[in-house]
Parts: structure tokens; sequence; C-alpha cells
């Protein structure tokens, strides 16, 4: 199959040419008759979205507040409920959803508070029968947290031994800070048990005081554990001193932690204690790039009990990112693609990006540049995946064998 005239990221118009890995860049010529003509639009590697929970998607439930409390109280009661169908036939709808819009690496949340397993159970199913669309991560996540209800440590062992690929944690739910700590200590034990990566909920408060991403980065350097934990949320350090987020940043970096702001949801539910000037609470992404911190996005939810919109667009979720921590810079702008793209690449450890013997994944959108692709947010034309067209125009995405139409909802 054969691209031509792409835009690359650098502002060059080249053909692509590829099977299942790009043979070709430059002056490439077809030798069947596949040809897409891009006609000098932007080409670019496909979206990640690293932080998501697929277990509630689509559950459209009244908040009636709009707060993470109410939130938390709707799931409590709803998820013991679910049944397993229910919850794939609702991951798949948001899996599709998501790669029409450009998205190939999907890393879900799957509640392992639910006693029964049967929510990741269902989207380690959905991960399998989504495969040849899309790659899934399945976090196993203790919700209600590790040590704040007897068991809950075994069933996030049972979740690991089940399959589960990362290993969750929510410590700043946890009873005590010293629950808290412990439960850090008991996920990177099970981390090393395993051989997995971490991948935690930290510190999603507005509170200065919590402080367990410095206790992440100690695990994470003492047990050698670098480019192998992501820290999803991170809202408290929005208002961490200036004094200590240059103490703690560096530490941080040199951790190797990939820090996972989610700002859709971090704009509506953080700051909910105050009055004007109200905080929006995102983690400070500027901030954390200077000191050298791995940042990526994630769009942790679509019409669930916390966040009652989202399109699955990655484009949105950067989109609010840029305006929350004001990225208008002309460089700032142009280089936080790469929140989407190659941060979130580095963290999964991925074969990635346009080049000569890299898997064939590709995006043909209609943007001309990065400013145009964000001004619009269209979804991309083609959606590339190991050399096969799997997704045209935010529309069609062919599923087992056929092409079928994205649904909005299920
Ligand atoms: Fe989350």
């Amino acid at each position: 199959m054969l691209i031509k005239n792409a835009k690359l990221l650098d502002g060059r118009i080249v053909n692509i040419k590829f099977n299942e890995k790009i043979e070709c860049i430059g002056e490439c010529f077809s030798d069947d008759n596949e040809v897409i003509d891009a006609n000098r639009k932007l080409v670019i590697p496909p979206y990640f979205n690293m932080h998501f929970h697929l277990d509630s998607v689509f559950l459209q439930v009244k908040n009636e507040s709009g707060t993470l409390w109410e939130g938390i109280r709707i799931w409590k009661d709803i998820k013991g409920k679910l049944t397993e169908d229910d919850v794939i036939h609702r991951s798949l709808t948001a899996v599709k959803l998501m790669v029409a819009y450009g998205t190939l690496w999907i890393r879900t949340h799957a509640d392992i508070t639910e006693k029964s397993l049967k929510l990741l159970k269902a989207l380690l199913k959905v991960k399998e029968l989504a495969k040849e669309i899309a790659e899934i991560q399945v976090t196993a996540f203790p919700q209600d947290g590790i040590f704040t209800d007897k068991g809950n440590d075994e069933l996030l062992y049972k979740g690991l031994e089940l399959g589960a690929d990362n290993i969750g944690m929510i410590p700043h739910n946890e009873l005590t800070r010293e629950d808290g700590v412990r439960s850090i200590e008991f996920a990177f034990n099970l981390a090393k048990e395993f051989n997995k990566d971490i991948d935690g909920h930290i510190d999603e408060t507005d509170d200065p005081n919590s402080r367990f991403l410095e206790v992440v980065a100690k695990y994470s350097l003492q047990y050698g554990w670098q480019g192998r934990v992501a820290a999803g949320h991170v809202t408290a350090m929005h208002s961490w001193d200036s004094a200590y987020r240059n103490r703690i940043l560096p530490i941080v970096a040199s951790a190797g932690i990939t820090v996972v702001p989610n700002p859709l949801i971090n704009a509506v539910l953080q700051g909910r204690f105050d009055g004007y000037p109200k905080r929006r609470g995102m983690a400070p992404i500027k901030e954390m790039l200077k000191y050298g911190v791995n940042v990526a996005l994630g769009h942790d939810c679509i019409m669930d009990p916390w966040y009652p919109l989202g399109s699955g667009n990655m484009l949105q979720v950067l989109f609010m990112a840029i305006h929350l921590d004001q990225m208008t810079g002309y460089e700032e702008l142009v280089n936080s693609i790469n929140l989407i793209t190659y941060n979130s690449a580095k963290a999964w450890r991925a074969e990635y990006g346009i080049h000569v013997g890299k898997r064939a994944n590709l995006l043909i959108t209609n943007a001309d540049d990065v400013i145009d692709l964000l001004r619009f947010m269209d979804p991309p034309l083609y959606v590339i995946k190991d050399g096969k067209v799997i997704a045209k125009e935010g529309k069609y995405v062919f599923f087992n064998g056929k092409w079928e139409e994205v649904k909005r909802k299920p």
C-alpha cells in the first residue's frame, strides 16, 4: 500500500510505502493498486489513551451534583449488579469509537474491589475481542483501596493471576497516610513478583498535603522500576507549594515516572471546595516537562458516574489540557501532540513512529498541521493499523471481517 503526498510532523512531503511494516519513506512508488492520496495533509502515528475506565463507560447514570463523591456512591451501588455481557458490550462500543478517532493504544482500569472480579474478567475478554483494532492493557485497580476492606489485597493478587497487565493502587483513598504508604509498597512487591508495570491513581485530590507521588518515586528508584510506573491524575500537584514541586519533580523525572493528567475530568471534579477563583486542579504539565518528567494524557471517562460527557477523541483531551495549562506558545502548541503520541509510546514501550522498518500504524488527517488538528479536532480520514485500514472518517470501523458504522453510544 502507498500513501502519497503525506505531510510529516517535520513538514516534509513524502510518499510512504508499507505492508505490515513501513518499507519506504520519500520517493516511493506503489507496486499494487492500493494508493491513498493524502493531498499534502498531516500524516502522523496514532494516539494513546493512557488512562481509562472501560468498566464504567456509557453507564449514563445521573450524578445530580456532578461531584466525585456522588460518582463514587453511584458506582458502589451499581457495580455489583453489572453483567459481564453488558460490560463487554459497552466497552467494545467505546473501543470502536476511540479507534475511529485515531487511538490504537488504550490502557484501562478494571475495578477489582468488585469482589466477583467479573469486571476484570470482562475487560480481559474485551482486550482479546478487540485485538485486531486496538492494543488494550488492563490494570487491576483497587478502586476502594487495598487496605480499606478485608480481602482487597487478595483480590488484587488474584487479578494478576487472572492476567491483568498492570498493578493499580489508590494510596490517597486509604484510611491513613501510613496505609497509603503501605499500599504503595504492597503494589511494588506485586510488581516485582509478577514482573508487571505499575499504573496508579495518585494524589487525586486538591489537598496540598497529599504527597504520595514522592513515595512512588522512592519505590521506583529502590526497586529499579524506572520507566515502568505511571501516576494517574496527581491533581494535588496543582496545589503543592512551588518550593515542594521544585524539590520533588527532578526526583520524579529521575525515577522515570510518567505522570498522566486527565484534563477533562480534572477540570470538573477538582476545586469543588473552592469559591472564586476556582482551581482547575490539573497537574501542571508545562512545569513537569521543564523538569524532564514524562507526561502523557488520559481520557479517564465517557458518560459514566463521574463524567457525563466525552467523545472518545484524544484531541479533545489535549485541547482541554492546552487551555488549562495555557500551552498556547507556538512551540508548546506544536509539541503538545507528543502528550498523546510519543510520550505515551515511551511509557508503553511501544514500537512507534513513522520510520522504515517500524509497524505501519498511521493516521491520515485532514489537517494542514498540528494547529489545525487542534482547532477542529476532526477524526482521521483513515486509521491504519499494521498496514491495514481499520477505520474511516470517524464513521466506519473494520471489525470481525466487515465494515460497520461507529456508534457514539450503545
Ligand atoms: Fe481514573
